[in-house]
């Protein structure tokens, strides 16, 4: 049974909070709010158990040393660091490192069910950026199987009643009502705070404003504005930037992080899983740029292993701005990818190899995505080695969140300023919101920062929830309704503009000119007078964007109206992404400038903060303010390093992301 103090607002409303997306972070964030007795609207775009979170392959990190390798939370911390180039506050990464073991036995106990030793022990395999066995893995549909497990944990929650204060249900009152199939359109805001937001309902496309104590955005990335990613349709970054637009300010845009290991392919980029190099697969390219044989037929001596080559210490696992780099460098700028005697052309390929271990473990450990490769690439990576090319997969970038930092350098427990957004009220979780990756985010590191961050945001939320004067469901409906009204003629507007113009834009059209610009010249090398033209190009698209005409103007199911609306808001992030490259004077993690390819500390080992102000203008500043819980905050971009002293970062000597061990524990 679930009790709360203040489950009434004065009026005798039920105070609810609204959690906006239904992945491994909102899911968490939920089952932590309803721990601490706080009913929650969760918002979900698809079906929950379709969230992007269903695509993690390859594992989650947790320093649980069963192999007796000596890892340790210490060690997570300092690899994390050294692999995010030291842009990370380090405070969040100590707490998430510290908690990993627990999360990865509490999911076992969830009945996750991962990969075991034949001890029965948890399995666990490398993953990019260290030499440890460090990641815990249900094959490799890990993401898949952790979002199933919380999923049933929330289904309890839809059932559960809301108890008052001295423990009576209250009738007709669940802890979660889930609504999915729900697109989170804006923010309802008083006076500067977030009372609750405006969604619409996708097969009706009925406009609702819904009152809420807070309203925590775990809406995932951005990558669907590089078109072709591993992201999934859904991941348009709509909700984030539609926050950013509303006045939340945005923090680390411009990294975004390029996966190695993709197949090419002409609509979406699948992912194979870094996994398949944790568990020995190789990549290489023929020596002679022109062999014409079929890959298995190419002696040893004849290949070149060139991560193993360039990085001896890591090889195949170096982190993953260092591996794209290196295989766009063999394709684009040596011409040395995989010869196609068909076209006579060395494509941009590389070989990704896994024919040297055995079938039957490959099936244990990996069959998930072998099972990818052959149904999408028609070919059997068990006997063939793959073809891959790099792919966009990530921002380590997203919505900027406070933390408070606690003595012992960790996050403050229950601490209202946790993952709270500049905008009293707003909370951002998992890939939406910029806190635990810093400019390169590590392998597998990505399913634990949205499941610590769901564990620290649900008390954090609970806490700005006790400390309000009044609840959302107090404040005026006549502003819930000015909020409705404000999406619900954005939505007629957009079904009704350029109705009748011969020159009207498709939005679709629109998004896969800007997204071959985005992709080509903002992803793993970033030069100047290239982005000065991708920022040219925004502008020319958000003035074609006014002229946007969709095909469909009916009010059922009208996707390509829901579509042109997110576009809008992906035109804001892509400025972010682009004007944030092109401001950054140096290279740092997966931001890589040939022109300036250092790391400069003395100017940029800080935070990009930008913040929207119209159509084509943003912001970017050195220091804000604003106040969380009624207390103000002044934050600058100052990036905390107490804790893994900053150092040059390469990866060519075994060991070197955690060499400052030994010398820097102190500090924590
Ligand atoms: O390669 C992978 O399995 C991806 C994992 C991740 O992005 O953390």
């Amino acid at each position: 049974m679930v009790a709360s103090p203040s489950i009434r607002s004065q009026s005798g409303k039920i105070r609810r909070v609204a959690v906006v997306g239904g992945g491994l972070a909102g899911l968490m964030t939920t089952i932590k709010l309803c721990e601490a007795g706080v009913p929650v609207d969760l918002f979900s775009l698809v079906p929950v158990k379709r969230s992007h979170s269903v695509c993690a392959q390859g594992g989650i990190n947790a320093s649980v040393n069963t192999m007796g390798e000596g890892d340790s939370p210490r060690i997570h911390l300092e690899e994390t660091a050294y692999g995010g180039d030291f842009l990370a506050n380090q405070p969040p990464i100590k707490g998430m490192a510290d908690a990993a073991p627990a999360i990865v036995y509490m999911l076992d106990r969830m009945g996750v069910p991962f990969n075991r030793t034949p001890e029965g022990l948890l399995d666990f395999r490398r993953f990019g950026g260290t030499l440890f066995h460090r990641t815990a893995f249900a094959g490799a549909t890990t993401g898949q199987q952790i979002l199933y497990a919380l999923d049933e944990q929330v289904r309890r929650y839809e059932t559960a009643p809301v108890v008052d204060h001295v423990g009576v249900t209250i009738p007709g009152e669940t802890m979660v009502r889930k609504l999915e199939l729900w697109d989170f359109l804006g923010l309802v805001l008083d006076d500067g705070m977030c009372v609750g937001l405006v969604a619409q309902q996708l097969e009706s496309m009925k406009i609702k404003a819904f009152a809420a104590d807070a309203v925590c955005l775990a809406t995932g990335g951005p990558g669907m504005i590089f078109g072709r990613s591993t992201n999934s349709l859904i991941c348009t970054g709509s909700a984030a930037g539609k926050a950013f637009r509303q006045g939340a300010v945005y923090a680390n845009g411009e990294f975004i992080q390029v996966h190695p290991t993709a197949i090419p392919g002409a609509d979406k980029l699948r992912l194979i899983s870094e996994s398949a190099r944790g568990e020995g697969g190789r990549i290489w390219v023929p020596k002679d740029a022109k062999d014409k044989r079929a890959p298995k037929d190419i002696p040893e001596k004849e290949r070149d292993y060139f991560l193993e080559r360039m990085y001896p210490g890591y090889g195949n696992l170096v982190p993953r701005d260092i591996a794209s780099r290196a295989l766009f460098q063999v394709c684009f700028h040596e011409g040395r990818g995989v010869f196609n005697p068909t076209t006579a052309k060395n494509e941009n390929e590389v070989y990704l190899d896994l024919t040297h271990k055995p079938e039957a473990l490959l099936r244990s450990k990996l069959g998930g995505v072998l099972e990818i490769y052959q149904k999408f690439a028609g070919v059997d990576p068990y006997h063939n080695p793959m073809k891959v090319f790099p792919a966009v997969h990530y921002s380590m970038g997203g919505l900027w969140v406070d933390y408070e930092r606690d003595a012992a350098g960790s996050l403050k427990a229950g601490s209202p300023r946790n993952h709270a957004t500049s905008i009293p009220g707003l909370y951002a979780v998992g890939e939406a919101d910029y806190q635990y990756h810093g400019a390169n985010r590590l392998g597998a590191n990505s399913l634990l920062s949205c499941l610590y961050a769901g564990m620290v945001a649900g008390p954090a939320i609970a806490s700005y929830r006790s400390s309000l004067p009044r609840s959302s469901s107090d404040v005026p409906s006549a502003v819930f309704e000015a909020a409705r009204q404000q999406e619900q003629d954005g939505f007629e507007r957009i079904l009704e503009q350029n109705r009748d113009a011969a020159d009207g834009e498709n939005a679709w059209k629109l998004h896969a000119e800007l997204a071959e610009v985005m992709l080509r010249d903002c992803t793993i090398e970033r030069h100047d007078d290239r982005l000065d033209k991708v920022l040219d190009k925004i502008s020319e698209t958000e003035e074609r964007a006014r002229k946007i005409r969709v095909p469909d103007d009916s009010h059922a199911m009208n996707q390509a109206a829901q579509f042109a609306r997110h576009f809008e808001n992906m035109l804001a992030l892509s400025r972010v992404v682009a004007q944030g490259a092109r401001n950054r004077d140096e290279s740092r993690g997966a931001h890589y400038k040939p022109s300036s390819p250092a790391r400069d500390d003395s100017r940029w080992l800080r935070t990009t903060l930008a913040r929207y102000k119209a159509v084509g203008d943003i912001e970017f500043m050195r220091a804000f303010d604003y106040s969380c819980a009624g207390q103000p905050v002044h934050v600058t971009d100052a990036v905390d390093v107490s804790l893994v002293a900053p150092r040059e970062r390469k990866y060519e000597k075994a060991g070197a992301a955690s060499a400052g061990s030994a010398g820097e524990s102190a500090h924590g």
